[in-house]
């Protein structure tokens, strides 16, 4: 499974980056805001120095609603550097925008899928990408996961390309049940990357080793 960040902080990209955990990035017009971009200037600079960076896919998404603005804007975003894959929200003008973009090549990441049906209209529209955003369905008392699941036996089915990112994920069984399920990728917070390293019961035994090993130097 691709682990990929889901942050625009390039400070967090960059440790998760060394950790050598970083198949690829994606942000949200939400995430960008936070990382400080309050402006589309600042906005194109921030992905331009993620791809740099990693080298690897960087997911913009467009800020545009209607498919004859977003299919411009789109074009725009991609042109900023070559690692940059289009997302763009799973509405009918969003299909129309996917449809017209992969057509001409560009890379697009549909996104805010809260049903498998969705993936799939995206997926016959040329998607490279699906985001199925599992936590915030199990917000509202639905099996996030069950989506992820459906997305990779329909893509199975029909010999689609399409990768399935697990998106919305909020804690690390969220990350294993994305393995277990045979997700492509999975799209992670910066926090929860750190969980996924840190177990107490690493941190008590590393801490008797060197306990132990201190006792004998002074023995
Ligand atoms: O990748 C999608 C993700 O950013 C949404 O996460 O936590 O806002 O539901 P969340």
């Amino acid at each position: 499974m691709k682990f990929f960040i889901d942050t625009a902080d390039f400070d967090e990209i960059q440790e998760a980056y060394r950790l050598g955990l970083v198949d690829g990035v994606t942000t949200n017009p939400t995430l960008c805001s936070k990382a400080g971009c309050h402006d589309i200037a600042g906005f194109q600079e921030q992905i331009k120095r993620i791809c740099d960076l990693v080298q690897a896919p960087v997911s913009a998404e467009v800020l545009n609603t209607q498919s004859e603005d977003m299919v411009p804007e789109a074009r725009k975003l991609a042109s900023l550097h070559e690692q940059v894959v289009v997302k763009i929200p799973m509405t009918v003008e969003g299909l129309k925008a996917t449809r017209i973009l992969s057509n001409e090549g560009i890379r697009v990441n549909v996104t805010l899928i809260f049903q498998a049906v969705q993936g799939l209209l995206a997926a016959k529209a040329g998607a490279a990408y699906v985001s199925p955003f599992i936590g915030r369905l199990d917000d509202i008392n639905h099996t996030g996961m069950e989506i992820v699941e459906q997305l990779l036996t329909i893509f199975d089915n029909y010999g689609f390309d399409t990768e399935v990112i697990v998106a919305s994920i909020r804690h690390p069984l969220h990350v294993l049940q994305a393995a277990l399920a045979g997700a492509d990728i999975a799209t992670i917070p910066y926090k929860v990357l750190m969980q996924l390293i840190r177990h107490p019961l690493t941190d008590i035994g590393l801490e008797k080793f060197m306990a132990d090993w201190q006792r004998v130097q002074r023995s």
